[in-house]
């Protein structure tokens, strides 16, 4: 099974660049892409699915680095406050109330969501992850799941922390799971929800299962302060005193990261998740992408939760990430078209660790979406990547793929249950919120 698109644009995502191939085309074979290039002949190509990729692009799904999928319940529930007062005095509260089974629904939303604008793979961190898994299983969606880990007890052994081994049992569940789409990760929350020894323990414990790391770092200005405050030290340069980086890990946010903070997170690999919809909706600030773009370190990009930007949008935190830096700086170059592209696909694909997507390329899983081009927005074509970056709506996205095979199809699900999921949606909102 596998399918043949013709005489389409395709974008690459190639180590020297992106390249864009004009009327090319794409083959694929059970869940790998096998064939990029111009027309050829096929010789079983009756046996494969053919697609007419006339007037569109294909482009590799988008990678949405961080987020708390669940969090689509508590969109617009509390907005226009800051980071501290939104968390502590409003979120935490209504977190103690969901069940599992919100959880569930919770990531349904998300999922759907995330699928119609081409997003193919995420991060996220929360909890009841056994449901969130359950929920991207059922998708056929690729994820890196984490439990969010808070515990601000000092002490020695943490090997009764209930917290700690819920993620080793999910990680033990679900880890390589569904052909490797699920990979699970150990996520200390942030060094103001977690003991300086309970990160270590963590740590540790990820060390054991070769897992990676999903941290928040250095979102805030009142986190850096007070980690001046309290350690002496910078958040980064903590958590790497600590041996955090020395596991493969994604920070989030890192909005207050001083130039010797990019040095470490250099040394150490550490991919670094620009989220600038949440940071100003927040009013956290504005992350020094363009001096970690220079240093070479991996830039993602993600939406955060959708109660703290409002949306899992990808396309939006694109053109959000090619245009910030511009105007705070008053340099148009600040952070390039090509390079928001890259952000928002093959460097999330790395950071998450799933190395063999985040390309159009041979060899690599067909995570792929295909791009009604055939709108005003995207005439003339004199370059197609700003086009991407500057124009596109998610709206513009019309088939989705995911390890072989087509998950969203010209508005269409195909395998999740619109109707039954905004139905329990709306029933959880009502007990919830009602
Ligand atoms: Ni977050």
């Amino acid at each position: 099974m596998g399918y043949i698109i013709e005489n389409i644009t395709v974008v690459t995502c190639d180590d020297d660049g992106i390249k864009i191939l004009k009327n090319a085309v794409v083959e694929t074979e059970d869940n790998i892409i096998t064939y990029v290039g111009p027309k050829k002949e096929f010789p079983d190509i009756n046996r494969k699915v053919r697609i007419d990729g006339t007037g569109k692009a294909l482009i590799p799904g988008l990678v949405n680095a961080h987020t708390h999928i669940p969090m689509t319940l508590l969109r617009s529930y509390a907005d226009d406050m800051d980071l501290h007062t939104w968390l502590f005095d409003h979120i935490f509260k209504i977190e103690d109330k969901l069940t599992d089974e919100d959880v569930y629904w919770g990531t349904q939303l998300g999922l759907m969501e995330m699928l119609a604008g081409g997003t193919t793979c995420f991060s996220d961190m929360y909890y009841y992850v056994d449901r969130i898994a359950e929920a991207t299983a059922e998708s056929g969606m690729r994820a890196l799941l984490s439990r969010g880990l808070t515990n601000n007890e000092d002490k020695e052994d943490y090997g009764d922390d209930f917290r700690i081994n819920e993620a080793v049992e999910t990680f033990r569940k679900w880890n390589g799971e569904v052909n490797g789409r699920i990979r699970i990760a150990f996520a200390p929350h942030a060094i103001y929800t977690c003991a300086p020894k309970y990160i270590r323990a963590i740590r540790d414990t990820a060390e054991k299962f070769n897992a990676y790391i999903h941290v928040h770092l250095d979102e805030t200005i009142k986190e850096h302060n007070d980690s001046l405050h309290q350690f002496g030290k910078t958040p980064a340069r903590h958590l790497y005193d600590i041996g955090l980086f020395d596991l493969p890990t994604i920070a989030a946010h890192c909005v207050f990261v001083t130039e010797e903070d990019l040095d470490l997170m250099k040394e150490k690999n550490v991919s670094f998740v620009h989220n600038p919809g949440s940071n100003l909706k927040l009013g956290s600030g504005i992350a020094p992408v363009p001096e970690a773009l220079k240093k070479g370190i991996n830039v993602a990009l993600g939406t955060d939760g959708a109660s703290s930007n409002n949306n899992l949008n990808m396309w939006e935190e694109m053109n959000l990430a090619a245009l910030i830096h511009k105007g705070a700086r008053r340099d148009p170059l600040a952070v390039k078209a090509e390079e928001a592209f890259k952000m928002a696909t093959v460097n999330g694909a790395r950071a998450l660790g799933f190395n063999n997507t985040g390309k159009i390329k041979e060899g690599f899983a067909a995570d792929m979406v295909i791009i009604n081009l055939s709108k005003p927005h995207y005439l003339p074509e004199h370059n197609l990547l700003s086009n991407l970056a500057y124009s596109a709506q998610a709206s513009d996205v019309e088939t989705v793929f995911v390890d072989g095979k087509i998950l969203y199809d010209k508005g269409e699900y195909r395998t999740l249950d619109r109707e039954k999921i905004l139905y329990n949606v709306n029933k959880v909102c009502r007990r919830l919120f009602g």
